[in-house]
């Protein structure tokens, strides 16, 4: 577990507590070993991701997606991981959306998952695809029926003229499938598995001499490597 410590000496003042540079936290963390590492990314991340998640940590699976265009520009935000095994990370979103019409270009991606609360972080690099119908079909059934019809409403990334026509947009489709009603996946919309090709686990530890472990994948094989990366 973390410590916040206030580091500023007793004789100067107070900073600003709005001040980005006066603001650091020391982790006084427990540090992560190659030797207990797991011999799976896969694996380790289940056990980093148990333990965020009973840590009470706010959405432990929401993670920062960047992608890149064609033209290697990049952008990122926020999606929420929806599962994940040996086979990869899988999110759901729009194909047409900014996101995916990157992955169709150029199918390198990164994904963060900010555990700032345990002072770590896990960086995953690899490539994109999407999921079959039939999965994605399966899991948007087990989405709350709002959710199933905004998939349908919003035509994720492009300008909208208002936020009445977006509503509008939604009310049309709820008259069209009231609840109860199945609502079918859209063709524009579903799951995108990310398999990794590196997986860092980054570990803080005091005096900012963190722990960094990073598997990467061993050829186009199963196997994995672990380096250790200097803070
Ligand atoms: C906590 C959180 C979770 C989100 N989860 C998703 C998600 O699972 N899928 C998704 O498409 N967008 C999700 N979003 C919205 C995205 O951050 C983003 O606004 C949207 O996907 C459009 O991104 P793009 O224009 O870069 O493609 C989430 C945002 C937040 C803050």
């Amino acid at each position: 577990m973390l410590q916040d410590v206030a580091v500023h000496p007793a004789d100067t003042p107070t900073p600003d507590p709005l001040d980005p540079s006066a603001m650091r936290a020391q982790y006084r963390a427990e540090g992560l070993t190659e030797a207990e590492l797991a011999p799976s990314p896969y694996d380790q991340f289940a056990r980093w991701f148990k333990e965020a998640a009973t840590s009470g940590l706010h959405e432990p699976n929401a993670m920062v997606v960047s992608t890149a265009d064609a033209a290697g520009r990049p952008s990122s935000r926020t999606v929420l991981l929806k599962r994940f095994d040996e086979h990869g990370f899988v999110f759901f979103t729009n194909y047409g959306s900014r996101k995916g019409r990157d992955l169709a270009q150029n199918p390198y991606v990164s994904l963060l998952f900010p555990w700032h609360p345990l002072a770590r972080q896990v960086i995953v690099t690899g490539t994109a695809a999407r999921i079959g119908r039939d999965e994605t079909a399966a899991y948007f059934r087990t989405r709350p029926h709002g959710s199933q019809l905004g998939a349908w409403a919003s035509d994720q990334s492009t300008p909208v003229a208002s936020r009445a026509e977006l509503e509008r947009a939604y009310d049309d489709l709820a008259a069209r499938y009231p609840e109860g009603e199945q609502v079918p996946a859209p063709p524009h919309w579903g799951g995108v598995r990310v398999v990794a090709q590196t997986v860092e686990f980054w570990q803080g530890r005091e005096n900012r001499l963190h722990d960094r472990l990073r598997y990467e994948r061993e050829g186009a094989g199963e196997g994995w490597s672990v380096v250790r990366l200097a803070p």
